[in-house]
């Protein structure tokens, strides 16, 4: 019997949420916490998974062939053998252990990163030869085709390039990626608001449609396309609430641009601006924000932050607070001590 370890991070997003899937800009960052899976091949079709992560189940076996969504964290297993069955990729069953240090469900990526993780193992253990693309899109394959959840690729793509030191930018269109490195005078604090929503998938497709329902009443391929028309004039041809996610995507794109600059000149007070700029948009625009992801933004910024904003899908999860390098501790201690729920400080980056 053989065994192949493969890890992957979790990510945060500097800027650009909800950008992904509108062939937009995003700039992910890598987070050191990750996804280790750790697979010993079988002589039969079994898989048997245990995880030492906080999810249900956390023991369960299913046979190659006959995957069958039921709506848990094991669908990302299932999608990622029935999407290497599909392409044709010669595999026998497993046993595979999971262990994580990335919280689930809090916004930074962990349903990607176990994707990658496996696909990683899975590669070693039957010598698929997967590279870092094809495990991008085998993974968002099992996340949109088999989990049924309609996400963009951020996450995989993140978690396959992404760098804890340095930012990401990556145009969506052709998934065209530089380094931003970042300033030594900043970090981040990721801090895990501790709520998730149940409708969180839901609400996902269901901005994701709107953006849909936008082109087609623009007649335009993605919202990308309208890069450069005059706004206002765009808006006023959509029926309410597509104008406000429209205006959302669009100027998220143009603080992605601004924030990318602002990296360069050393201007963390304009960056700090441009964060709270896309909370207020994924806010008030976007609404896929929660009363308890505004509260710990304020706190952040209340305690200090030169900005903060919700990361990732919301309808929960976490949020990054920017502040002064050497500041993250002491700044996410003083914002939780005030907040209402049970939060907590997952990770400072870089
Ligand atoms: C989730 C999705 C990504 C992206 C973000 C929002 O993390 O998986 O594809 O759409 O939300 O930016």
């Amino acid at each position: 019997m053989l065994t192949a370890t493969g890890f992957a991070p979790g990510r945060i997003n500097l800027i650009g949420e909800h950008t992904d899937y509108n062939d937009g800009l995003v700039m992910p960052i890598a987070l050191r916490l990750g996804v280790t899976v750790a697979a010993t091949s079988r002589d039969d079709t079994s898989v048997r998974l245990t995880t030492d992560a906080a999810v249900s189940p956390r023991d369960v076996a299913y046979v190659l062939g006959a995957e069958e969504r039921d709506g848990t964290w094991v669908d990302r297993a299932r999608g990622v053998t029935a999407m290497l069955a599909r392409e044709g990729a010669a595999i026998r069953g497993f046993d595979a252990e999971i262990t994580s240090d990335l919280p689930v469900g809090a916004g930074l990526g962990s349903s990607a990163a176990f994707a990658i993780a496996l696909l990683r193992s899975l590669s070693k253990l039957f010598d698929l030869a997967l590279d870092d693309p094809a495990s991008a899109r085998l993974a968002h394959a099992a996340e949109t085709e088999f989990a049924g959840a309609r996400a963009g690729m951020l996450d995989q793509l993140a978690s396959v390039y992404g760098r804890a030191k340095d930012a990401l930018l990556i145009d969506m269109r052709d998934h065209a990626t530089q380094v931003i490195p970042l300033p030594s005078t900043i970090e981040l604090a990721v801090i895990d608001s501790g709520t998730r929503h149940e409708h969180a998938t839901g609400g996902y497709n269901r901005r994701r449609a709107e953006c849909e329902d936008a082109c087609l009443h623009l007649g335009i391929a993605s919202l990308r396309d309208i890069d450069g028309s005059p706004l206002d004039e765009l808006l006023e041809r959509l029926p309410a609430p597509l104008d406000r996610r429209v205006r959302h995507v669009v100027t998220e794109n143009g603080r992605v641009r601004r924030a990318v600059d602002a990296v360069r000149a050393r201007d963390d007070v304009e960056l700090g601006q441009l964060l709270n700029a896309s909370h207020r948009s994924l806010r008030d625009d976007y609404e896929v924000s929660t009363p308890e992801l505004d509260e710990l933004t304020g706190l952040a910024i209340g305690a200090g932050a030169l900005g903060a904003r919700m990361v990732g899908g919301g309808f929960g999860g976490s949020i990054i607070a920017l502040t002064r390098r050497g500041r993250g501790h002491d700044l996410a201690a003083e914002a939780l001590a005030r907040y209402r729920d049970r939060g907590r400080l997952v990770a400072v980056v870089p």
